[in-house]
């Protein structure tokens, strides 16, 4: 045995002994070693830096690393968020990162303009070099999820999401959508952006599919350079790294788009093989063009949680791919790994993760992680080289150098959001994304001198139409107002055919007064992120039909119908392209809906305005059970899509979906005044005794508590729970499997009721949840529902998090809704499911 010398800490007097510093390595080794775990780095293909040797820089950081105490190095290598670390928290803990998490903006504010995002951004900036004379001041690294255009801010260019770029097939338009993404973050002060996604989603039945731009690793190992230069400009010229450029991230490394089943944050069942071809195709490519920053998954490679992988983290991506940035987690991604917690996890650092994103347990990690250097669990030399990494990203962005910070930059041009230049790039996109998939008769494109009827809930939809990671970071609670520099589809097609001297006609429902000649229908996916997003099969919205419907309704009046289909991923819809005319894929366009109508008419002179560019990027199902992208049969194959030119004409499609439609949606509990799939209601009176509800009206046993059915949007679509001036009572959503929210509760996710009370009892009431034997956890809600304007709906929340500091073990929930209430209570509840966002929250008193 031998010392590793001059580490430890000389306070509390511990020696560090090999023995001692490898422990925690040792485990994730053995961890890694289990037969399909092990990694053969020699047979990954190995990349290269683009940037010379840079010895000045080398020697700068060696001797800001000699000047730094021991705390300081870890404060470098934490991230925080914005939502729960303030500036003078980044100044006293050193911290060398902050972020703003989808749902983080200035303020605690939900949604937030680029005025209130620039002074933030001054805050923090400040507050990191405000350091005590003769200490280094080293400036902060502040990231946001810029994933299609600067998303988070009030104002900015929305670009297609990646799914829709990959159909585009072109390579120079996302270096240009990086290049003004970039400016529009630099715009409010900011200096890096989480992307590019460079997963290849094999199986869309994952929430994420949308911001992978193909199942091809070909396309995505194309596209990798691109986005990456147009983000931080092209190594080698004046432009990398310059005030109108920022740092990107290439992730979620690795394997995010591989887990078994499509669930997020789960577990890819593959081979090292499959893994390296597949998932790993866009690293390289990300290497050789410079990327800074490389996002590690929350998922795991048969079984190892990425966030620890030694062997790809270290072994791969830093020795064999020769990646010299640095390596950042993801969200509370360390907490996952086994033995760790959110505040505590050495292992990850351990593995070769540089910087742990911590974004409420930063205090508690940086205890820990300073703790743990003291005493050798993390070796004083794996620490330098994190803290080493993450100085060379610094000072490559020159943040340290007085001469390019003080250079005319954009920070604080706050008119480059949203620009004329930015948005027709947008416009190109929207109309390069577009993939005509029937075109029967040739109905497509469209004279713009007909009476064009404009249908659907997506038509004038500007949120709808931008998806997830829009404003908030479900894409949900926003109406078209928090969009103004942006266009609607209903607007686009609206401006076109009017000026032609035809008539546009708005109608969501698609009634007139007045036989169109034409209809346009916009449906779609609504807005989701990440596991909200994930689903059991491939079907459209099984259980809702009402946009079949409409199509069929239209068609059956003889009017030509042409759908434009809104969604983050091919689905199984053959009921709906057999009801259309005309099908287009439209993915998710974002705030440019007018390239929708610059390809869909035609020019005023009856020629073509723009031809259909766009080509699939994934295989199309060709039923709701065909999960697998390599499957060898899909309705429609990778590269499919029609032009003006062709026979557009398609034979009847199958209607078997090909599995039985369950309408199963996660953390949706009750919807339409009924449980969902795989729940029930039970009654319980103040004695115990307990009766489900199998129709309305009901009571429960002793007759405390009455259910009857009432209205809220449509007949009886709610139930109202009415509590007798006898005793307290209680209402409960049962679940049929306990179901594991861990993951939702490592966030801002709540459990949101729409409700409605009519009376409130003198009693406490409150909102819980139940998780197996002798396990609950409740919140009082009286003061909360005493503050409710009475008899009017409201979408109130309960965070998740608050039920689990309260003692609910989040991983077996097996009661997610119980309502307690007292003698007089009269409340109505439309829906209980699970939501980033409510109207009102709770507050998490005592804690
Ligand atoms: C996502 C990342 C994102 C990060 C910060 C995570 O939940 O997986 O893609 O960059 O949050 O918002
Ligand atoms: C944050 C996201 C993050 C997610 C992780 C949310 O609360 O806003 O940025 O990706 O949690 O679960």
């Amino acid at each position: 045995m031998h010392h590793v010398r001059g580490v430890c800490s000389l306070r509390l007097g511990i020696l560090c002994f090999s023995a001692l510093a490898t422990t925690l390595p040792a485990l994730v080794l053995a961890q890694n070693q289990a037969a399909s775990t092990i990694v053969h780095p020699q047979t990954w293909p190995a990349a290269h830096s683009p940037l010379p040797p840079d010895p000045a820089l080398e020697k700068h950081i060696h001797t800001l690393l000699a000047s730094m105490t021991t705390e300081e190095k870890v404060g470098q290598i934490i991230q925080a968020d914005i939502s729960s670390a303030t500036p003078e928290d980044v100044r006293k803990y050193h911290l060398g990162s902050v972020l703003a998490g989808g749902n983080s903006k200035p303020g605690g504010s939900r949604i937030a303009d680029a005025q209130q995002w620039l002074a933030l951004a001054k805050a923090y900036e400040k507050a990191a070099i405000n350091v005590p004379q003769g200490r280094p001041a080293i400036p902060l690294l502040f990231g946001i999820d810029a994933v299609h255009g600067n998303n988070g801010v009030v104002g900015a260019t929305i670009f297609p999401h990646n799914v829709a770029l990959g159909a585009a097939h072109d390579p120079e338009l996302i270096r240009q959508i990086g290049a003004a993404t970039a400016e529009e973050v630099r715009a409010i002060g900011l200096n890096w952006a989480f992307a590019p996604t460079l997963a290849v989603p094999q199986d869309v039945r994952w929430g994420r599919s949308y911001e992978g731009f193909s199942s091809n690793p070909k396309l995505v190992a194309e596209y990798a350079p691109a986005a990456i230069e147009g983000l931080q400009g092209k190594p080698g010229t004046s432009e990398f790294l310059d005030a109108h450029h920022v740092i990107a991230s290439a992730k979620h490394f690795l394997g995010d788009g591989g887990t078994h089943d499509g669930i997020d944050q789960g577990d890819a069942q593959i081979s090292e093989a499959t893994l390296r071809d597949i998932h790993g195709a866009g690293y390289p490519p990300a290497i050789d063009a410079g990327v800074q920053t490389v996002m590690a998954s929350f998922s795991s490679w048969n079984g190892v949680k990425m966030s620890a992988n030694k062997g790809l983290l270290t072994d791969v991506l830093k020795d064999r791919m020769h990646f010299d940035g640095f390596v950042v987690g993801d969200w509370n991604s360390h907490g996952q790994v086994p033995g760790c917690s959110n505040e505590d996890c050495p292992a990850a650092i351990n593995a070769g993760l540089d910087m742990y994103m911590a974004p409420d347990s930063w205090r508690g990690l940086y205890e820990h992680t300073l703790q743990e250097v003291r005493n050798c669990v993390i070796p004083m030399a794996r620490l330098d080289d994190a803290v080493a990494r993450v100085l060379r990203v610094k000072l490559r962005l020159g943040l340290l150098d007085a001469s390019k910070r003080s250079a005319p930059s954009l920070d604080g041009k706050l008119d480059v959001l949203g620009n004329a230049a930015h948005r027709a790039i947008a416009r190109q996109a929207v109309r390069e994304s577009l993939v005509l998939l029937k075109n029967e008769h040739h109905l497509l494109p469209l004279d713009p001198h007909q009476h064009i009827l404009v249908a659907g809930d997506g038509a004038d939809n500007i949120p709808k139409q931008s998806g997830g990671w829009t404003l908030t970071w479900q894409g949900t609670g926003t109406t078209n107002a928090n969009f103004p520099h942006a266009q609607s589809i209903w607007s686009g097609i609206r401006e076109q055919v009017q000026a032609a001297g035809g008539t546009a006609t708005l109608s969501a429902d698609g009634s007139f007064t007045q036989k169109p000649d034409v209809a346009i229908v916009v449906f779609g996916e609504d807005p989701y992120a990440e596991f909200q997003g994930d689903r059991p099969n491939l079907a459209y919205k099984p259980g809702d039909d009402s946009d079949l419907q409409l199509l069929k309704h239209l068609h059956a009046q003889g009017i030509p119908v042409v759908a434009v289909f809104l969604s983050g991923r091919v689905l199984w819809m053959n009921p709906e392209i057999d009801a259309s005319d005309a099908f287009v894929a439209a993915w998710l366009p974002g705030s440019e809906g007018g390239g929708i109508a610059d390809v869909l008419l035609r020019k005023h002179d009856g020629s073509i305005q723009y031809d259909f560019h766009g080509k699939l990027s994934y295989a199309w199902p060709r039923n709701a059970a065909q999960t697998n992208q390599a499957d060898a049969n899909p309705l429609f194959p990778y590269g499919y899509g029609l032009r003006y030119a062709d026979n557009g004409d398609l034979p009847e499609l199958s209607e078997d979906p090909g599995i039985r439609l369950d309408n199963v949606q996660s953390g949706v509990y009750f919807m339409r005044g009924k449980p969902a799939t795989g729940f029930s209601l039970i009654l319980t009176d103040a004695g115990g005794d307990t009766k489900p509800v199998t129709a309305m009206p009901a009571s429960s046993p002793q007759g405390d508590l009455h259910a009857t059915a009432v209205d809220y949007h449509v007949q009886e679509d709610a139930r109202r729970f009415a509590w007798t001036d006898k005793h307290p009572a209680q209402f409960a959503i049962v679940a049929e499997h306990a179901q594991d929210v861990s993951r939702q509760a490592n966030g801002d996710m709540q459990v949101v009721a729409t409700l409605r009370v009519d009376t409130l009892g003198a009693g406490d009431t409150t909102i819980g949840v139940a998780c197996g034997t002798n396990c609950h956890a409740e919140v009082p809600v009286q003061a909360a529902l005493a503050s409710l304007q009475k008899g009017h709906w409201t979408r109130l929340g309960v965070p998740l998090k608050c039920l689990q500091k309260r003692g609910a073990d989040m991983s077996h929930i097996d009661q997610p809704f119980v309502l307690n209430s007292a003698p007089g209570t009269t409340i109505s509840i439309a829906s209980v499911t699970l939501a980033s966002n409510a109207d009102q929250t709770v507050e998490c008193e005592g804690q």
